[in-house]
């Protein structure tokens, strides 16, 4: 299904396309194989990243120009890029090659643009076919990465590997996001995560709405009360022998928010199939890891239930009791998702985790504040947080922090029980981070409101019109971080 991506050292014979890096000037980088400045310009192509244009060649049937922007610029960014528009202008054809690899420059890191090259690449060509009468899938049989003669290919070989499992691991959050709520309920979702998951060998346990009660998980029962289909707690482990610390990783699960008695506009409920965008991330990010095989314990919680007004829902008004004895007034049911959360948190701490990273489409305010390509990045530790928007950055999914303010915290004070669920009018992607905040403890926590980046609204780069994935990479790339996963960003750090 997914894109197979190989090393050469030459030009494969017989390919039907040869993508060439082209800096911006133009300016070739690299041997053109035949492509000359002048046709380029002549076209008006610049050499913009991504910008594609077709040529009849020698070595390939078709040359492709492929712009990378200016030289000195070339990053993981731009390669991924690049590589997502070779894939789409080759999307009818058999067998594409590609010497991108020429535009990193002298010094640069090989690996890691292997790397960029292969994730662009697979993540551009995902496509949800399922429902689809007449699919146009991308024909490509395989896609070359000409490596030159020079390098011994075998020390990429590994890159290339790792680009596969994270490529894997997007597309399986993608096609969690995509499917549509009426046949991805939470038990469904349950069932997903738990086949996937054992499939590669993770440890799995569901937990049912009976056992939710037992733990009194109050505000994922109370969230589910408004709907006929039952829910789910999903916790999944990755132990690899020896490890001695442990990070959780929380997902907010909602696999349909209507928004409950506080109900949402039917606009606003058009794109809600993907409220449990940070429940897909962390079941996702997970399934690659023994793969990945980074030594440090992994435990993901995913609470998946949908948010619907029922004639047992929860009232504005009802006060729930959540799993670290924290008293909740719910005043709005469509800010159900750190209700969930709350619970989950709580168990995370349970673990005694080093660190704890929550993903949730958590606030349409963090919308309005960084638009759809910027998730909001909070927490309680300036180590943590900043490791993870570096890691965040490097894959190429920018996060950008927001502050919780202790002053705002009075805006969640309740009249009836410890906390009520909204703020006031502002700031309700900080207020609702705060809400967060008292479930952690002291544990090290960073949360990553992906309200907006976990749909697109157009194919861009390696992102594909639909579900994005967001959150998968930035947690594989912060597992991938040696210094976080052997001296975890806690306080001390
Ligand atoms: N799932 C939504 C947040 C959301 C909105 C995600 C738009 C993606 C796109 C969340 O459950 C929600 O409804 N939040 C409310 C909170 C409010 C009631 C305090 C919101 O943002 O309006
Ligand atoms: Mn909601
Ligand atoms: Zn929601």
């Amino acid at each position: 299904m997914s894109l197979p991506v190989s090393l050469a050292a030459e030009v494969p014979h017989g390919v039907d396309v040869l993508a060439v890096p082209v800096a911006r000037g133009p300016a070739l980088l690299g041997d053109g194989y035949g492509l000359e400045v002048d046709q380029l310009a002549t076209r008006s192509f610049e050499g913009k990243v991504g910008e594609t244009l077709s040529l009849p060649g020698q070595e390939a049937a078709t040359l492709l120009a492929v712009g990378v922007g200016p030289a000195e610029e070339v990053d993981a960014d731009v390669l991924r890029r690049a590589a997502a528009a070779v894939v789409r202008a080759g999307w009818k054809r058999r067998s594409v090659a590609t010497t991108l690899l020429d535009a990193v420059p002298a010094g640069g890191d090989r690996e890691a643009a292997v790397r960029a090259v292969a994730e662009g690449a697979g993540l551009a060509a995902y496509r949800f076919t399922r429902y689809k009468s007449d699919p146009d899938p991308c024909r490509l049989e395989g896609l070359t990465l000409v490596a030159g003669e020079s390098e011994d290919a075998d020390d990429l070989v590994p890159a290339l590997e790792r680009a596969r499992a994270v490529v894997e691991a997007v597309s399986l959050a993608r096609d969690l996001v995509n499917e549509p709520a009426g046949s991805l309920t939470p038990s469904d979702l349950a069932s997903r995560a738990d086949e996937a998951a054992r499939r590669v060998g993770l440890e799995v346990q569901i937990i049912d709405e009976a056992e939710a009660a037992s733990l009194g998980l109050g505000g994922l029962l109370g969230v589910a009360r408004g709907s006929d289909e039952p829910c789910r707690l999903i916790k999944l482990t990755y132990e690899p022998p020896g490890a001695t610390r442990t990070v959780a990783l929380v997902g907010k699960g909602i696999t349909f928010d209507s928004g409950g008695l506080s109900i949402k506009t039917a606009e606003g409920m058009m794109a809600m199939k993907t409220d449990m965008g940070g429940g897909a991330a962390v079941i996702g990010a997970m399934t690659a890891l023994p793969a990945l095989a980074p030594p440090v314990k992994v435990v993901g919680f995913v609470p998946a239930t949908e948010n619907m007004p029922g004639g047992r829902a929860t009232k504005p008004g009802d006060v729930l009791t959540t799993r670290n004895g924290t008293t909740v007034e719910v005043l709005n049911t469509d800010a159900e998702g750190r209700l969930v959360l709350a619970d989950a948190l709580a168990l995370a701490v349970e673990e005694e985790p080093e660190a704890i990273v929550d993903l949730a489409t958590l606030t349409g305010a963090c919308i309005v504040a960084l638009g759809q390509k910027i998730s909001g990045l909070m927490g309680n530790d300036e180590g943590l947080i900043e490791r993870v928007r570096s890691a965040a950055q490097r894959a190429g999914e920018p996060a950008w922090p927001l502050p919780l303010p202790k002053e705002y915290r009075k805006q969640l004070d309740s009249e009836v029980a410890d906390l009520k669920n909204i703020g006031g009018r502002h700031a309700g992607a900080l207020t609702a981070g705060l809400f967060l905040e008292e479930f952690v403890g002291d544990v090290p926590w960073a949360h990553l409101d992906i309200a907006g980046p976990s749909r697109s609204d157009d194919d861009d780069g390696p992102l594909v019109k639909g579900a994005t994935g967001v959150g998968v990479r930035t947690l594989l790339e912060l597992l991938a971080d040696d210094g976080f996963v052997t001296g975890v960003g806690g306080k001390s750090t």
